[in-house]
């Protein structure tokens, strides 16, 4: 389910109503797939295991305070555009475009395989938004090409675990998050999740990168 398009009552000055409610729908996705990733990256906080363990626990901390400041953001943009940010897990399950993370207690580089997954979609979804921003609002597109500066960097940290000094990526051309997984970590099985929404009907074909 797409969020309903709705027009604001009031937006901010020099925009009509309607492009601030063009605007509003195109951040509420942007906050659920932030919210969304400050999640995920508390859950692999906590399900990471093996010799690299610390490392990579330690690393996501400072993540997640970073993206929930994101989500932040884009809560008080849409505000600020005379909208309503849904910050509620059920609105975020029922509006996202996208399958629960699938990886649960992995290797730490298991992980960080399906977490590079996970950062590819949301920086793809997050530099379309930032485009059909920029005709209408550089405000909005400031504040998403902010994000991305630092979900790409958030990225390469992770990337930086799966690269091998020729420069390639253990988890390339992964046409799933278990198959990252299982590229990037030992060779061993990786289980999956069992989560509310594991019987859940797919809503998107599985790809490589999910749209988030
Ligand atoms: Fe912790």
């Amino acid at each position: 389910m797409s969020p309903q398009s709705s027009t604001p009552r009031y937006t901010v000055p020099g925009l009509s109503t309607k492009e601030g409610g063009r605007l509003i729908d195109l951040l509420m996705m942007r906050l659920h797939s932030l919210n969304d990733l400050a999640l995920t990256l508390k859950h692999i906080h906590w399900n990471v295991t093996g010799p690299h363990f610390i490392a990579v626990h330690e690393m996501l901390d400072p993540q997640t305070l970073a993206v929930r400041g994101m989500a932040d953001a884009a809560a008080e943009r849409i505000s600020a555009l005379g909208g309503v940010p849904h910050g509620t897990a059920g609105v975020l399950v029922a509006e996202r475009t996208w399958h629960d993370y699938s990886v649960g207690r992995a290797d730490a580089i298991a992980h960080l395989g399906a977490l590079d997954l996970v950062y590819a979609g949301i920086i793809e979804d997050h530099r379309k938004a930032a485009a059909k921003a920029a005709s209408v609002d550089p405000v909005t597109e400031d504040l998403l090409i902010e994000h991305l500066r630092s979900l790409e960097q958030f990225q390469w940290f992770v990337r930086a675990h799966l690269e091998n000094s020729a420069g390639d990526l253990s988890t390339a051309d992964a046409g799933s998050e278990t198959q990252a997984a299982a590229k990037a970590g030992p060779s061993r099985a990786i289980p999956a999740k069992k989560t509310a929404n594991s019987g859940r009907t797919a809503k998107k074909a599985a790809t490589g990168k999910r749209a988030r």
